[in-house]
């Protein structure tokens, strides 16, 4: 997706407002702040602030770079949290805040960071803070489900689905919908927005999943679900299995694959297993669901380039 001269001037003063709002009065919390905004990152979620603020009337830039600015702070306070949760080593290619400075600051530097969210939020006004709070509800909700796993009367693919709704397309929902709200957008065209959010957040975390099993490019450390036990759309889909054939694979992925050579090992059967294709196909149909609820929408570059999001997040490999 080529981004046009707006967006990349956005961005840039995006970049210098992200690095500001994360400095504090010390200069070990401001280090250690700036350190996975630092790293890099894709600004998934603040660009889609900036493209769905184009379906409304006149946005003030400086709103509109706070809301952006929520997301994206939100988003990197809740990693710190999730890599102490999956005991992840790396980040962004970089060494995670955990494994840098232990999980204490981590954890104390997420909450940080959550609280610039919320003191940036609180000025947008009472709408943005309690769809904000909604969300941090739904993202906590959502990491605990996970942790604790499907109950014996739900369906674990169920549970799946609804942990990833919550963890990411609650976050992913709430960046479409702060941008359309930004440019004071009707209440069709937030529904819209809404509807593709969710859909785009579920596609978003299904292709995470797909790649931390597929691919070695992505900056974190390769089968970290499969280490920690968390099942994904491919496992799942596995599990469902009646082939004696897959027995032995699905042995090996109820382990213990804390040693390396066995990680390896299950990596490498389960990326030539046909559930990757079948977890790939689906990614694709949810994007072309999500495609479709920007049918309302009016047709230009804005929308052109939130079709093109989904194909990106159906192709990615990092
Ligand atoms: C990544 O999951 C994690 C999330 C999308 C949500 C994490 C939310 C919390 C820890 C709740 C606390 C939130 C705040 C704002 C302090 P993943 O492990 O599947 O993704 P990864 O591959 O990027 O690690
Ligand atoms: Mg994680």
């Amino acid at each position: 997706m080529t981004a046009t001269p707006e967006l990349t001037s956005f961005g840039d003063r995006f970049e210098e407002r992200l690095r500001e709002a994360a400095i504090a009065d010390s200069p070990f919390v401001t280090e250690a702040a700036t350190h996975v905004i630092s790293a890099g990152g894709k600004r998934f979620r603040p660009l889609l602030v900036a493209l769905s603020s184009q379906f409304g009337g006149d946005v003030d830039e400086e709103r509109l770079m706070d809301a952006a600015l929520v997301m994206e702070i939100t988003h990197v306070a809740s990693l710190y949290h999730d890599d102490v949760m999956d005991e992840a080593d790396l980040r962004r290619a970089a060494p995670s805040a955990n494994a840098r400075w232990g999980n204490l600051v981590a954890i104390l530097v997420g909450d940080y960071l959550f609280s610039r969210a919320s003191s940036i939020v609180a000025g947008l006004g009472v709408e943005y803070v309690a769809l904000q709070a909604a969300t941090f509800t739904r993202l906590v909700q959502g990491q605990v489900a996970e942790t604790i796993g499907p109950d014996d009367e739900t369906d674990p693919l169920e549970h799946y689905l609804q942990v990833i709704a919550d963890k990411t397309g609650s976050l992913i929902a709430a960046s479409a919908l702060f941008g359309a709200m930004v440019s004071g957008a009707d209440q069709s065209v937030l529904d819209a927005l809404a509807a593709y959010g969710e859909e785009l957040g579920l596609v978003f975390q299904l292709s995470d999943d797909l790649i931390d099993i597929t691919s070695n490019q992505t900056g974190k450390t390769p089968g970290t679900d499969l280490r920690e036990g968390v099942a994904t759309l491919p496992t799942l889909l596995l599990a469902r299995s009646d082939d004696p054939g897959d027995a032995e694979l699905l042995e090996l992925l109820d382990s213990d694959l804390s040693c390396d050579e066995r990680l390896a090992e299950a990596l490498e059967a389960l990326r030539a297993h046909p559930v990757i294709d079948e977890a790939r196909a689906e990614v694709n149909r949810r994007a072309e669901l999500a495609k479709s609820h920007l049918a309302p929408l009016r047709d230009g570059e804005a929308k052109d380039m939130l079709l093109a999001l989904c194909d990106e997040l159906v192709n990615r490999s990092v």
